[in-house]
């Protein structure tokens, strides 16, 4: 069998890979801190200001990420790839990546990127990003850039939510998607880079993989 290393991400996927990485783990530590400040301070303190300018800076650099993300699925140079997030194809194909996964099959069909469980899960977690954007754009009563005093446009959210405790309750669930879908992508990661020998976990840091013939 014949190895070689072909590029899978391009500088742009894997530097917008990175940047959603860090502005998930910031805006759960500071979002944390907001919700119970562990570290002395208090809710006036300045460490409660710094969190929270934090968690606006990083909740502007992951909407921004998103719509970079979208843009690049139609535009990028080096791999444009809208067609695989396709809902109904990628649903058709649902049981036989389903029975690998449970353990019912020993391999699955060969997909292009992403297999149909994953696409769908990336489709839905871009989703989550929009929809913690809007619960917590409704949580939000400062004024905008610390200058700007903005009425609130976003308490609709609230108002279809059923009030601002359940809109604080779905953004902090929505928080908890993000914690479980990251447990569970770098464990599938982790696994099937040592099941298939083939650099998947390292090729979102060097770009390549390994491709056997
Ligand atoms: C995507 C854009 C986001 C925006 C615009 C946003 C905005 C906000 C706002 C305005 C608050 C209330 C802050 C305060 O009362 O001072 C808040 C609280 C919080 N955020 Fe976010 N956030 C975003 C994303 C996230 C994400 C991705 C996470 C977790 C991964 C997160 C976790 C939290 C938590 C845990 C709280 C505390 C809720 C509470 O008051 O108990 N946020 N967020």
């Amino acid at each position: 069998m014949k190895e070689e290393l072909v590029r899978d991400w391009s500088f742009g996927y894997i530097l917008e890979h990175w940047i959603r990485v860090v502005s998930i783990a910031v805006l759960a530590f500071t979002g944390i801190y907001i919700h119970t400040p562990f570290i002395a301070g208090g809710p006036d303190s300045t460490i409660m200001a710094s969190m929270r300018f934090s968690h606006f800076v990083a909740a502007y650099v992951i909407v921004l990420g998103l719509v970079v993300r979208v843009y690049m699925a139609f535009k990028s140079t080096f791999d444009a790839d809208w067609k695989d997030f396709s809902i109904v194809e990628n649903l058709k194909n649902v049981p036989d990546v389903l029975a690998y996964y449970l353990f019912i099959k020993g391999s699955h069909k060969d997909y292009r990127r992403y297999n149909p469980l994953q696409a769908l899960a990336y489709l839905f977690t871009g989703l989550v990003i929009i929809f913690t954007a809007f619960t917590g754009a409704a949580l939000y009563h400062g004024k905008a850039f610390g200058i700007i005093p903005c009425p609130d446009s976003f308490r609709w959210v609230s108002n279809l939510l059923g009030g601002e405790s359940y809109t604080r309750i779905w953004h902090i669930l929505a928080m908890w998607y993000f914690i479980v879908f990251m447990l569970a992508h770098v464990y599938l990661a982790v696994t099937i880079s040592m099941i298939n020998k083939d650099r998947t976990l390292t090729s979102i840091f060097t770009g390549y993989k390994l491709k056997k013939h």
